[in-house]
């Protein structure tokens, strides 16, 4: 099932909504090739891109709470963690199965559970604390 980025998920902050609106096109990418039957290598190119950019932009979330001494970091980041972890054993699940349905369904259910669930809530906190310290350049 695709995912789409609306207004509700917006973090206020203009890069880092940008980011998750890509992170959303790569995952939606990725998703149709696995339903169009591309070939496993085509689907492990394409899932790479989403697994580099997911580190990529934990990454630049990870600074920006640094630099506005946003108090939840370290929770925060944690949770980044074991987000890429999941990522890793789902691309272990794709090397070993190949780019299946189930695989799909777990891959969906990562986006559209945790990274759905994850954006509402903390990064929508972080988004609240840079506009209460009236923070201008984010990144
Ligand atoms: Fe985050």
């Amino acid at each position: 099932m695709k995912v789409e980025w609306g207004e509700y998920l917006s973090v206020g902050v203009e890069e880092i909504d940008d980011q998750h609106k890509l992170l959303f096109e790569k995952f939606n990418a990725l998703l149709a090739a696995c339903d169009s039957g591309s070939s496993a290598e085509e689907v492990q190119r394409l899932f790479s891109f989403l697994a580099t950019y997911v580190v990529t932009h934990f990454g630049d979330e990870e600074r920006l709470m640094q630099k506005i001494g946003f108090p939840d970091y370290p929770k925060h980041r944690d949770m980044h963690q074991d987000f890429i972890r999941q990522v890793e054993a789902l691309r272990e699940r794709l090397v070993k199965e190949g780019p299946t349905q189930r695989l799909a369904g777990s891959l969906t259910l990562a986006i559209n559970g945790w990274l759905i669930e994850h954006i509402s809530r903390m990064d929508r906190a972080v988004g609240r604390f840079v506009k209460e310290k009236k923070v201008t350049e984010a990144l």
